[in-house]
């Protein structure tokens, strides 16, 4: 099996990547990891892509003028390792109109909220603000807007009445680790299509039940 090369960017703990490299063991993942790369030199996550015989890649942003500077160093490991999609897994630098530009259609993100609903940072300590009885994780395609490309998957997850923003970020992350592989296959293997700005699932799956929190 032809399997999608793609290298995956991080900033921190690497959790997703992690949870991204353990399902590529399966021989019947249509993916690959090709390399991650991280712009800070102590995540945790370089470590853990070492530990797992994948190739990692440092590119501190502080040792660049601007960010084309940067971005040409990124493009140039991407580049030497085949990558044919970037996956950001907590990857926390804004990427400029070219970068984007050059990887419109083959750049997804994970993010920790259903997308439209809380865009940016500090989405759990919104939404606990809010009230909200749900919330959860998007993948969805990069674009020039943040948080705003095409949305692939989506998982729920309940908010519960004594949580704080530590964990309820918690549970969320653990659905980003279901989420993030499921995405990747749906998008390797041709399940999840782009079509403009909706992406498309052929599935004969039924819906499932309607999800109440609290239960009733
Ligand atoms: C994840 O919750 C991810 O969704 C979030 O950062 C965390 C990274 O965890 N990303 C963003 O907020 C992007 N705007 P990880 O490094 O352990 O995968």
């Amino acid at each position: 099996m032809k399997k999608l090369r793609i290298g995956i960017l991080i900033s921190g703990g690497g959790s997703n990547m992690h949870a991204i490299v353990k399902a590529c063991h399966a021989d019947d993942f249509p993916v690959e990891v090709a390399v991650v790369i991280s712009n800070r030199p102590d995540a945790k996550g370089v470590q853990i892509a070492k530990d797992e015989g994948i190739a990692s890649v440092v590119v501190d942003h502080k040792l660049y003028a601007d960010r084309p500077a940067f971005e040409a160093v990124l493009n140039a490991e991407l580049a030497k390792h085949d990558v044919e999609m970037v996956c950001n897994a907590g990857f926390m630098r804004i990427l400029t109109e070219e970068f984007i530009n050059n990887w419109l259609g083959k750049q997804i993100n994970i993010h920790p909220a259903l997308l439209p609903s809380y865009k940016g940072l500090h989405c759990h300590e919104r939404a606990l603000a809010d009230g909200v009885k749900i919330t959860g994780c998007t993948v969805h395609y990069v674009c020039l807007e943040v948080d705003a490309g095409a949305i692939i998957a989506q998982a729920a997850v309940p908010v519960l009445d004594d949580d704080d923003a530590v964990s309820l970020a918690a549970r969320v992350l653990k659905a980003e680790h279901q989420l993030y592989p499921h995405a990747l296959r749906m998008v390797a293997d041709g399940r999840a299509v782009k079509v403009d700005d909706i992406v498309r699932i052929k599935s004969n799956v039924e819906a499932s039940d309607t999800l109440h929190v609290p239960k009733l």
